[in-house]
């Protein structure tokens, strides 16, 4: 009785607690209508052993395989945000696993391999630029410690749109530069592309391209949005947005610009194009209109092995040609590009002749472009700007990959099965936040992670629920908290006396401490196989016999 009247007064006094945009103590992710009405466009979650506010999901189409154990990464952004705004990855449940606020704000929370190990990277800096940014990636190690910062070489600024770490411990950054380009006759103001794949550990540059040493001008579907834009150094004409580049096993790069429409394949040895597919130099020939995309991101390789359930439909392979997939984000909208066109991934086949002949003739018919599967939204987003798709390993080697889409501009996330079948669609903001853009994430992507963090477990007592709030920010191996007591230290090696297990709960996990217990408290972490993980400061209770601790926790009934 005594518990379970101690029970209903702490859920009283949790949910009263509630703010406007705070989801509360007993949020349900599969409660549409209340997402939709009873919080504002960025409902989040609060906790009281932590002052992080990282997002609440609502779960609108949610079938057991999106609870593939994955992690989700995502950064948060918007007018609706920015309070809250930081680098955030959340559990297959939505849960939180780990935050980290930010002063300004961040991009591109991904993992990725450096040394051998996976380790988390991120953009921070001055994202006001103008549809770019100027700052520098970082780089945690499985702690959360800060183990390189990756800045751009001779006094560039690293942009926000990509990192990508190569299997070589090199990283691959795009630039953005004021850029003088003679054109006529006359000077062009512009805002130039780079990227340059630098050595991380001796900080030593390996390549650079410069977009308009291989591109021309007029290839921009982004034309000069007033009179002086591009004709004085005031005034920068983003004439062509690099925001992807990856370097295959080649040593060739694939790169993405959104104002081109376009996909490039450079090579790594002279910087040449060599081809392009989509845009006004379009080389393919598509039955489909493969090539049709527009103001894309994220264009990314894959060898047909990736997709066990294509190799049939590609047959022999011909002599002298290679075939490959690309994955992209069609956004099929910009700031000034309107197809009328809902946005879409895109999954798509491409062949080409391997050994093209440089001073050969070009012959349309070796370069061949086709769409193997789309990915729409049922709401048909239009997202006018950022995005993301990502090729999610499937566990079984013989299955196809899901598909992540990143609805960019959207506050939505969504998955398939490489075929095109909808298995989840996640919201971070309600509606209204979708449509007007409010709150967005420039990506969002799944990987496995394990995080042991060097921070410690925060633990707060709270007396109306004779309780400890235990969370662990980063722990993922986390199963359980065990509570020990010590009638007479707090000290770190004094005798600990096990009282109870409490199996972890989302982020924050509530450890009732119970009768009998006093003075000193801490909570053991645990993993799966009950090796301890880490221990808490030790809390002194702030009551010391077990009569006086029943009347606190009751007073709350009168
Ligand atoms: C968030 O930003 C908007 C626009 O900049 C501002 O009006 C609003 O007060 C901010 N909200 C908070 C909680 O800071
Ligand atoms: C992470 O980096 C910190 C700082 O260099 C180091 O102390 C820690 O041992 C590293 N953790 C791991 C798991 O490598
Ligand atoms: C722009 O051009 C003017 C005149 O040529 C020059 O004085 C000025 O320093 C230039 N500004 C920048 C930012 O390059
Ligand atoms: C890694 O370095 C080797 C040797 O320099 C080079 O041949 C290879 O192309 C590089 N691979 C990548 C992915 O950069
Ligand atoms: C989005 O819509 C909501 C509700 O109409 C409004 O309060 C908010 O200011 C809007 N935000 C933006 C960025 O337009």
């Amino acid at each position: 009785m005594h518990c379970a009247a101690l029970l209903l007064v702490q859920l009283l006094l949790l949910t009263s607690r509630t703010l406007a945009d705070d989801v509360g103590f007993d949020y349900d992710s599969t409660n549409l209508a209340a997402w939709e009405h009873d919080y504002g466009h960025y409902p989040y979650r609060t906790f009281e052993s932590s002052d992080l506010t990282p997002p609440a999901v609502a779960h609108k189409i949610d079938l057991p395989a999106c609870h593939d154990g994955l992690l989700t990464f995502l950064t948060p952004r918007g007018t609706a945000v920015n309070e809250s705004r930081g680098m955030v990855i959340l559990d297959d449940q939505g849960e939180l696993v780990w935050m980290q606020k930010t002063e300004g704000q961040p991009y591109n929370l991904d993992v990725q391999t450096y040394q051998g190990a996976p380790h988390l990277t991120y953009w921070l800096g001055d994202d006001t630029v103008g549809g770019h940014g100027e700052g520098d990636y970082y780089m945690l190690n499985s702690s959360y410690d800060l183990v390189a910062k990756i800045s751009a070489l001779d006094e560039l600024h690293a942009d926000l749109h990509t990192l990508s770490i190569t299997p070589n411990d090199t990283a691959i950054i795009s630039i953005y530069q004021p850029y003088e380009k003679e054109k006529g006759g006359q000077l062009q103001y512009i805002w130039d592309c780079l990227f340059q794949e630098i050595d991380i550990a001796t900080n030593s540059l390996i390549f650079q391209w410069r977009a308009s040493d291989h591109h021309d001008t007029s290839e921009s579907y982004h034309d000069p949005r007033y009179k002086e834009e591009g004709a004085s150094n005031q005034t920068h004409w983003d004439w062509y947005h690099l925001n992807s580049v990856e370097k295959d096993d080649l040593g060739n790069y694939l790169i993405s610009a959104r104002y081109t429409h376009s996909i490039s394949y450079v090579d790594g040895q002279t910087g040449d194009l060599i081809w392009t597919l989509g845009g006004k130099r379009n080389m393919f020939t598509s039955d489909d209109h493969a090539f049709d995309f527009s103001s894309q991101h994220f264009a990314q390789f894959h060898s047909i092995d990736e997709f066990p359930s294509l190799i049939a439909s590609f047959g022999a392979s011909q002599a002298g040609i290679t075939t490959r997939l690309i994955s992209l984000f069609d956004n099929r909208n910009d700031d000034t590009w309107d197809s009328g066109l809902a946005s879409r991934g895109l999954l798509l086949a491409i062949s080409y002749p391997t050994h093209p002949d440089p001073n050969g003739e070009i012959n349309k018919n070796d370069y061949r472009a086709r769409i193997v599967h789309e990915y729409l939204h049922p709401n048909e987003l239009i997202a006018d700007s950022q995005g993301s798709l990502q090729a999610v390993p499937a566990v079984d080697d013989n299955q196809d990959p899901n598909i992540l889409v990143g609805w960019g501009a959207r506050s939505v996330w969504s998955s398939y099965t490489a075929s095109s079948k909808l298995l989840c669609d996640t919201r971070f903001g309600t509606e209204a936040a979708i449509l007007n853009g409010s709150v967005q994430s420039y990506h969002v992507m799944k990987y496995p992670w394990v995080g042991l963090p060097s921070e410690p477990i925060s633990t707060v007592y709270n007396s109306d629920r004779d309780s400890l709030f235990v969370s662990w920010n980063g722990a993922t191996e986390v199963v359980s908290y065990a509570l020990q007591h010590n009638d007479n230290s707090g000290d770190y090696s004094a005798d600990w006396i096990y009282i109870s297990i409490t199996q972890k709960a989302g982020f924050e996990t509530e450890v009732v401490i119970g009768d009998c217990v006093t003075r000193f408290v801490r909570v053991i972490a645990l993993d799966a196989a009950d090796n301890v993980l880490g221990i808490s400061e030790s809390i002194e209770l702030p009551f010391t016999s077990v009569s006086s601790f029943s009347l606190v926790a009751l007073t709350p009934l009168h």
